[in-house]
């Protein structure tokens, strides 16, 4: 901690320890930790906070599986998520683990402080839980086939006795705090979705805690033993222990509020609503901003351990280099939105900018003031307009790069280090020094001063982000690194002083050899880590036969369908059942067009309560079944008449 400096304290979640991180968390980890190289060399005392969330269903659903006690099989996790942020190095100051005895002090502290002012009370939960985001929501929150509107996976109805948090109080409050801090959540995207999806509904209270019976692992309720502390208070709460709350308050307060909490979309409600709220409560600044990037798709599709589709960080550094992989997820990716990785793009990439444009940039100018000057760089003494025309341009790029860190633009920031790099080889190919060396010796002096210098520039505006690559380039050029400002002057290269050959920044790869070698090795990688994909099936509580009875279901006849006039998803169909006829809305449209069942016999639930689904009132439901982003409506085998009974 340096008093002296202004602090700017930056977080990841905390993830799930419930398998291998693979490269979608390392994304959030590489650029809050370019961040925070940024922001230290910018002159503040940069703070990063990561961890491990540990409680919860779903661990406890791992370890079981394992036959290990939840801590034992997070304990085992927690090892290979440290050890890949070192062997990604990445400079966090706090690794927060939710079964540290001082988060979990200070979680009990929080509840209880909660309690005492009366936002905390009990009352009696009625909701639908997602086992997969450990969410709950209300039955209007459910998407249009009433599964989790988050994931889309089943939900089950749960009614216990629970603790709330009265979050119901702060629509206003945080509303109030989106208008006075515009920039509060960013992209602004994301403030339209929270605006429009919640709290322009108005917020509800908020469950948070869990009977022991249904989740016991957990941090108990300080002062209700037959509670546990619901795991989202849990979480968000590592970022105040990461920096000292209620241990050191001096550190605490020098570093918080947070000057960014970063994650991806999906938990965006968490940290912008839910959050905030809580600190209000506990009158505690909330943080200066929360950023929400998009997720990285792997070949358009979100990774998943049961597609099998997961692409881990490791074998990608093993075998092209820390500063490779950091550069494509930073640059390749607009960070903010969504971006595709598969095998070819990265190493296209690779090819292009860091072996084609930085690296031959580097090692041709090297060998030429070495072949031609025998390694020293000479007085640059015979200037032309083209000199200025580079020099203008090199010393122009930090502020733009400044710029565009301010709005978190990671890739907009290496594009505009990117277009040095350029300009710098088509300074070559414009001066053509082979040919000068035979016919103006001080211009090619000039020009080859002038070409150290600009690399030198590079090397100093990607330190923050390609640290190996840029201490490399120092290395080469034999100077130190002259610090963040020296980039705005251009003349500051020694002369007389003697360049370094060194090894090849980035080795050019045959992009077909490499794509199997690599899918190889990450494939292996998978299979070591999760095996076969043998994901042991999940079924819902078991029911009574009468519970069975209750459902109704029918073959019915589509006689029309249509594309639902409000609404992207929805197909309205027109069934006959019988002597019935209907209106039923149903979520396929990514499955099927109007036309395509039209005259098919279909299974109806037909007792289903009539809903009213974006004005159309809809009644029953079309059954389908569906796995991993496929989709088929049920019929019969046999052409039986439509009213028939299915049972
Ligand atoms: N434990 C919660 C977070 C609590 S924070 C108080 C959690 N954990 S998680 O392990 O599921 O991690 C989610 C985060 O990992 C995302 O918000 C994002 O930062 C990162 N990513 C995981 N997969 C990702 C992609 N495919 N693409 C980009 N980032 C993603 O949610």
């Amino acid at each position: 901690m340096d008093k002296n400096k202004k602090s700017y304290y930056i977080t990841t979640p905390i993830y799930y320890p419930s398998g291998n991180l693979h490269l979608g968390h390392t994304y959030t980890t590489i650029a809050a930790d370019a961040l925070k190289r940024y922001k230290n060399i910018q002159g503040y005392d940069a703070y990063l906070v990561t961890g491990t969330d540990e409680h919860g269903q779903k661990i406890q659903d791992e370890a079981d599986k394992k036959g290990v006690t939840p801590l034992e099989f997070t304990t085992e996790i927690v090892k290979s998520v440290k050890q890949l942020w070192n062997t990604l190095e990445i400079d966090y100051d706090t690794f927060v683990r939710t079964t540290d005895k001082n988060h979990e002090k200070n979680i009990q502290n929080i509840f209880q402080k909660l309690y005492d002012k009366g936002e905390i009370y009990k009352g009696v939960y009625e909701g639908f839980y997602c086992k997969h985001d450990e969410a709950f929501w209300t039955e209007t929150q459910l998407d249009e086939n009433g599964n989790c509107p988050e994931c889309h996976r089943p939900v089950s109805k749960q009614s216990e006795e629970s603790y709330f948090f009265r979050l119901s109080n702060y629509t206003d409050k945080i509303k109030k705090l989106y208008e006075e801090r515009p920039d509060f959540i960013l992209p602004e995207r994301s403030k339209k979705e929270m605006l429009n999806n919640f709290l322009d509904k108005g917020l509800e209270d908020l469950s948070v805690s869990r009977k022991k019976e249904s989740l016991s692992w957990g941090v108990e309720v300080p002062f209700d033993t037959e509670h546990v502390i619901y795991v989202w208070i849990d979480a968000l709460s590592s970022y105040l222990t990461g920096v000292g709350y209620g241990e050191d308050e001096e550190k605490f307060n020098h570093y918080w509020p947070a000057g960014v909490h970063l994650m991806s979309k999906e938990i965006v409600r968490f940290h912008t609503i839910i959050w905030p709220a809580i600190l209000m409560a506990l009158d505690i600044p909330v943080p200066q901003r929360v950023f929400s990037h998009g997720w990285i798709l792997f070949d358009d599709i979100k990774m998943s351990k049961s597609i099998g589709n997961v692409v881990y960080a490791e074998p990608y550094i093993e075998r092209y280099g820390i500063d490779a992989l950091k550069y494509f997820v930073l640059r390749e990716f607009t960070f903010g939105q969504d971006g595709s990785f598969n095998n070819e793009k990265f190493l296209t990439r690779i090819n292009s900018d860091l072996a084609n444009d930085l690296g031959n940039l580097v090692s041709r100018t090297i060998a030429m003031v070495e072949k031609y000057n025998v390694g020293i760089v000479v007085n640059p003494s015979k200037t032309e307009d083209i000199d200025e025309e580079l020099s203008t341009f090199a010393t122009s790029i930090i502020s733009k790069v400044e710029d565009h860190m301010d709005e978190f633009a990671f890739s907009y920031v290496l594009e505009d280090i990117w277009t040095l790099v350029r300009r710098t080889n088509k300074y070559i190919d414009e001066t053509q020094p082979w040919i000068l060396i035979k016919e103006d010796k001080e211009r090619l002096d000039t020009v080859l001063y002038n070409l150290i210098e600009s690399i030198r520039i590079i090397g100093q505006l990607i330190e923050p982000f390609l640290p190996h690559t840029s201490k490399e380039i120092f290395s080469q050029l034999n100077v130190e690194n002259m610090g963040w400002e020296s980039a705005k002057e251009f003349g500051k290269y020694p002369i007389g002083n003697k360049v370094k050959k060194g090894e090849n920044l980035f080795p050019r790869l045959d992009v077909k050899k490499e794509m199997e070698i690599i899918q190889k090795a990450n494939d292996e990688l998978f299979q070591k880590r999760v095996g076969v994909k043998e994901e042991k099936e999940e079924f819902k509580e078991d029911i009574e036969f009468e519970d069975f009875e209750k459902m109704d279901l029918r073959l019915g006849l589509v006689e029309e369908c249509s594309l639902h006039p409000n609404a992207d998803k929805l197909l309205v169909f027109k069934v006959k059942i019988g002597n019935d006829r209907r209106t039923i809305v149903s979520g396929i449209k990514k499955w099927y067009k109007p036309e395509d069942l039209v005259g098919k016999k279909v299974v109806v639930l037909a007792n289903l309560k009539p809903r009213k689904i974006r004005g159309i009132e809809s009644k029953g439901m079309i059954l389908s079944a569906e796995k991993e982003e496929e989709l088929s409506v049920l019929t019969v085998l046999n052409d039986i008449k439509d009213g028939a009974d299915i049972a």
